[in-house]
């Protein structure tokens, strides 16, 4: 395989190059992301061979070229915006990169991989399963026949660019398959999403904001295990299907909350090195992490409940997710707690200024 990885800066696109260096050390990648906010050249340190490119999905013409320099054959596409409260506040950029930056890149590789000789090709969407609205509490999982309900603009951005990718392969013929998954968490995400968020804020004794009563439940899916599940649908995927990829972990939020506060508790009494290095966290004082939960308004439009119905995934592509929730957010915390610098950047913003400190002089 030869890769374009789009948003390959971002949490998931880097953790996912990361991976496939790892394990598929004979296959070429090259980045294409635009660097917004949410993509950091640093979240790609240490992927060695990696080919970065700084440019906009949205750039036709662009993804053309690379396409045919590079002689791509697949494209795992994670660029977009991502996060759900910036979409009710802002939602233009979600309908400017999440459907016209997909539809760019249909269009490109339509005209380079279906111009030509029609060798064997991929496009995977990276999706989520927002799409399928909300649930009740005894409602089944969403499966892949679940109608299409979305509730925000962020959602409804990734539907539309959801049927895109469909309409490309039933009218052109484009080899496509598509993943939606669940809510991701793990190294180098973006501290707007819950996890990152707490973490942070209980280091530095900052309030954790529960949007409502904290009773909105969500399917935990570790980052690892989400590549796993891409990987699966990449060498064993039907072209023209989608999958839903699942942790197994549906939570409440106030129960992700709670072990993220007793975690951090246990923590600093395990080490009390980082009283010192976080002296204003109440675990640092002696007082419980718990208290720094505060209710507050809800978020407008809040989906109630999603779950991941991942039949499919598993006997089709043989996909389990292998990490529980406490195994993976004990490795999340340990892994804020060793990379302070990495947060610190993106905290103060220099997290803009790395290749400038990396590469300058080269
Ligand atoms: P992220 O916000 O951390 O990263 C997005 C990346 O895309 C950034 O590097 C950004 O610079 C890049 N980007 C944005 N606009 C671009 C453009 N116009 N051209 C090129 N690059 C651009 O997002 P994430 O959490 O890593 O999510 C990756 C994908 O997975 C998204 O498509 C998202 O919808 C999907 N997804 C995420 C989750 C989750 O829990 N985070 C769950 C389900 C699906
Ligand atoms: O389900 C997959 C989706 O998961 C992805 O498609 C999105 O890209 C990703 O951002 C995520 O969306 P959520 O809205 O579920 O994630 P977020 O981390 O923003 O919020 C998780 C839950 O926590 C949600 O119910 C809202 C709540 N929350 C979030 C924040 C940031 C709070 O209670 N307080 C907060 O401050």
């Amino acid at each position: 395989m030869n890769l374009l990885v789009t948003g390959g800066a971002g949490f998931i696109g880097a953790n996912f190059v990361h991976y496939w260096r790892a394990h598929h050390p004979e296959n070429a990648i090259t980045v294409l992301d635009a660097l917004t906010y949410a993509g950091n050249r640093a979240n790609l340190a240490g992927a060695n061979g990696v080919h970065f490119v700084e440019g906009d999905i949205r750039d036709t013409a662009l993804v053309e070229s690379l396409l045919a320099e590079k002689t791509i054959d697949t494209i795992v596409h994670f660029a977009a915006e991502s996060h759900v409260d910036r979409s009710i506040h802002g939602p233009a950029a979600f309908i400017d990169t999440n459907i016209l930056g997909t539809m760019s890149l249909l269009t490109a590789a339509r005209a380079q991989w279906l111009a030509g000789d029609g060798k064997p090709h991929r496009f995977h969407h990276v999706s989520t399963d927002e799409v399928y609205g909300s649930l009740g509490p005894t409602d089944p999982a969403f499966s892949e026949t679940t109608p299409y309900a979305p509730n925000s603009p962020y959602s409804a951005s990734k539907a539309a660019s959801d049927h895109l990718v469909r309409a490309w392969h039933h009218t052109y013929g484009l080899q496509v398959t598509t993943s939606n998954c669940s809510n991701n968490y793990g190294p180098y995400q973006f501290p707007e999403k819950l996890i990152p968020l707490f973490l942070i804020n209980a280091l530095h004794g900052r309030s954790l904001p529960i949007y409502g009563d904290g009773m909105q439940i969500r399917d935990w899916l570790h980052v690892e295990d989400h590549c796993r599940g891409i990987e699966a649908v990449l060498h064993r995927g039907r072209v023209g299907e989608t999958y839903n990829i699942g942790g197994g972990a549906e939570l409440p939020n106030i129960a992700v909350i709670d072990t993220l506060c007793a975690a951090v508790d246990a923590a600093f009494a395990a080490d009390p090195a980082l009283a010192t290095r976080f002296p204003d966290a109440p675990a640092a004082q002696g007082q419980p992490t718990e208290t720094l939960k505060t209710w507050v308004k809800d978020r407008p439009g809040h989906d109630r409940r999603y779950a991941i119905d991942e039949t499919r995934a598993r006997t089709e592509l043989g996909y389990v997710p292998a990490r529980s929730f406490d195994q993976g957010f004990a490795a999340t915390l340990r892994w804020y707690l060793d990379n302070e610098a990495w947060w610190r950047g993106v905290l103060d913003g220099s997290y803009r200024d790395w290749v400038e400190t990396n590469y300058s002089g080269r």
